[in-house]
């Protein structure tokens, strides 16, 4: 018998404070279109000075453990993807199970691999209970960032901060195929070399890897069940969602998928504007929240969806590596729990203006602290 498994929680949780990027682009002097119709961006979600990326990940977590209903005892795995270490040796998991009390007979550890983390440990998660090495128990899987980069930076509209929690058991909320299509080059695009408190970039090569690695996905999963056709792929799904580190990012993808299939503009404006433009909306509230970015967009399609609805969602960590999964909505979408969580935190957060964000970026520079 196939083993039953997927998603039965899921849980974000937000930092308490936000920054129009507008404001971000007065302040350093740049025309605010740059950042909102160039990039595509919105709000940056920013930490208060008692935020970090284990409370992030310990709030998530218990939101995400609340819901599920189920016994802690029954969690055999618990799981952290991030790119926001807090040590180079104790894995975040501990610090996340510390913060809310969890210990017990569970495998514990975090997942590193760029924005790609996340969903590393939840394909790990997954896989883990299919195999039944699991014995029924559920998987604990977080994935928790603070994406910051130096002041000024370019990157610096596209910051953001969140977390989003998994219960991997009964496929209540989604379940997830177990097959996957992965696409992985060494390549160094993105990186944070030990010691240094904001990452390297070479924008233009990641935004070329990033391109890469969606057509190589997509073509895979096309091959695989649509006779190789990359539109009748992008026309069965209810939704593709992407990572999403800036929507622009997001938009040449699915402009260089069209370009190598051959689609026309009208083709490539259909399916960007009815299937992945749509699925941005939480992420334009929130800004890029790395390993969480791919999921909060996932999260906001699952809310509300029919059971058996089908989304495409393709994960890309810098490095890089990446994997395209497939999910099919449960019965628990339709009430999406997590959608009035996602809102409250929204609605209760502190709109910082630009010179207490100034402030705050000289006192407290770094992510990982
Ligand atoms: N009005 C409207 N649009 C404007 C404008 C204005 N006044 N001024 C500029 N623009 C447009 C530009 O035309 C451009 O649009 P196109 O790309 O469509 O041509 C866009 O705004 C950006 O302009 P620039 O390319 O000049 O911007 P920049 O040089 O300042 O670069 C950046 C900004 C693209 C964000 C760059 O910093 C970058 O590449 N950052 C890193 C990208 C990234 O996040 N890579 C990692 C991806 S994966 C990830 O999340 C990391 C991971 O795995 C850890």
């Amino acid at each position: 018998m196939r083993m039953r498994t997927g998603i039965a929680s899921l849980a974000i949780q937000l930092p308490s404070r936000v920054l129009d990027v507008r404001d971000l682009a007065t302040l350093r002097g740049i025309d605010p279109d740059k950042f909102t119709k160039g990039l595509g961006c919105g709000e940056i979600a920013l930490c208060s000075d008692d935020e970090n990326v284990v409370t992030l990940a310990a709030g998530a977590a218990k939101r995400a453990i609340a819901r599920w209903g189920g016994d802690v005892k029954d969690i055999g795995l618990v799981v952290v993807g991030s790119e926001t270490a807090q040590d180079m040796s104790r894995p975040l998991s501990a610090f996340m199970a510390e913060a809310i009390g969890l210990e017990g007979a569970y495998r514990s550890y975090e997942t590193k691999h760029a924005c790609y983390g996340g969903t590393v440990a939840l394909r790990q998660a997954l896989e883990w209970r299919a195999s039944g090495a699991a014995r029924g128990k559920a998987a604990l899987v977080v994935a928790s960032d603070v994406a910051l980069y130096a002041p000024k930076d370019p990157g610096e509209p596209t910051q953001g901060a969140g977390a989003v929690a998994f219960v991997v058991e009964e496929p209540t909320v989604a379940s997830v195929d177990l097959e996957s299509y992965a696409w992985s080059e060494p390549v160094f695009d993105f990186w944070r070399p030990v010691g240094e408190s904001f990452p390297r970039v070479d924008g233009p090569l990641s935004l070329d890897c990033y391109n890469r690695g969606a057509l190589r996905c997509f073509q895979q999963l096309a091959d695989a069940r649509f006779g190789g056709d990359l539109e009748a792929t992008f026309e069965h799904f209810a939704a593709s969602c992407f990572h999403v580190p800036f929507p622009k990012m997001v938009k040449k993808a699915v402009r260089h998928i069209g370009e190598q299939a051959g689609w026309d503009e009208a083709t490539t404006a259909r399916l960007y504007g009815t299937k992945v433009d749509p699925t941005m909306g939480w992420n334009r509230q929130v800004g890029n929240s790395y390993t969480a970015a791919l999921w909060m967009s996932v999260a906001s399609v699952l809310a509300g969806a029919d059971e058996g609805t089908e989304l495409a969602a393709f994960s890309y960590g810098s490095g890089f590596g990446t994997e395209l999964l497939t999910l099919r909505a449960g019965p628990a979408a339709k009430e999406g729990a997590w959608a009035a969580e996602f809102e409250a935190d929204v609605a209760d957060r502190e709109r910082i203006d630009a010179s207490t964000y100034e402030a705050w970026r000289t006192v407290r520079p770094v992510a990982a602290e």
